[in-house]
């Protein structure tokens, strides 16, 4: 595993745009996995701006977001869709065709899970994931539980995650109480793992993710038995993996 530990947010999303684009640059037909949430906001700005200035292009990028809330519609702004329309897709030049977000208004959301897994399946799953991080130690919405769930599920959101998410939302009862979400197995089957965390309050997930026990209690964990996995955290996120390893 490989850790940059960058001096604050900027410098965080700079180092992580820059690992997006040199996938994108070596295999421009690769597939991305894609992340929702505060953190790869800045990261996905920077790659707007490359890909103005002709450093980067989508054009044939395939991508798969990680989750969706179940009941909103794509049009909604809290949706995630509409979070990866504002934050990227508009502003970049991949084909509407070629992105992915699971469904948050299927009829059925247990049959649009497996149809979405199918789509990340086709396209040979994830040639680098993009995760965020929750500060309970979710990744995508796998939530703490007893297991790890392997393909795309729908998930109960726990009240750590939903008084997390509040804040965009009027109230904390406006807060879907349901997401469907890839699954670790999902996850774990991307070729490449790159994990963004910033701040003082993902510190204690940062340090159980990576220096204490693998266990569905904190999803994150099961990382440590990839392969393949970038961390890039400012120094706030990472100070009590630095305490855990001095
Ligand atoms: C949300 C998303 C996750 C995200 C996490 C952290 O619940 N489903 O994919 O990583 O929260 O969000 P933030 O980056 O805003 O702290």
């Amino acid at each position: 595993m490989r850790i940059y530990c960058e001096k604050d947010y900027n410098a965080m999303s700079r180092r992580a745009a820059a690992i997006i684009a040199a996938q994108v640059v070596a295999k421009p037909d690769c597939v991305l996995g894609l992340a929702t949430g505060s953190t790869p906001v800045g990261a996905y700005k920077q790659l707007i701006e490359w890909n103005k200035q002709g450093d980067v292009s989508f054009a044939e990028v395939h991508s798969v977001n990680l989750d969706e809330y179940y009941g909103l519609a794509p049009e909604h702004d809290q949706s995630y869709r509409y979070f990866m329309q504002t934050n990227l897709f508009d502003h970049v030049d991949i084909a509407a065709e070629n992105t992915n977000v699971p469904s948050g208004l299927a009829d059925d959301p247990v049959a649009e899970c497996a149809r979405y897994e199918q789509v990340v399946a086709d396209l040979g799953y994830a040639d680098l994931q993009l995760l965020g991080l929750g500060r309970n130690g979710h990744i995508g919405f796998n939530e703490p539980c007893d297991h790890f769930p392997v393909a795309t599920h729908l998930v109960d959101l726990t009240e750590s995650t939903i008084d997390a998410n509040a804040r965009f939302f009027a109230s904390a009862d406006d807060v879907p109480k349901q997401a469907l979400t890839m699954g670790i197995g999902t996850i774990m089957k991307a070729r490449k793992i790159l994990i963004v965390a910033s701040g003082a309050d993902k510190a204690d997930a940062v340090q159980r993710a990576f220096a204490g026990p693998i266990t569905p209690e904190m999803p994150a964990s099961i990382l440590q038995l990839h392969p393949d996995v970038t961390l890039v955290a400012d120094e706030a996120a990472l100070s009590k993996l630095k305490e855990a390893n001095a």
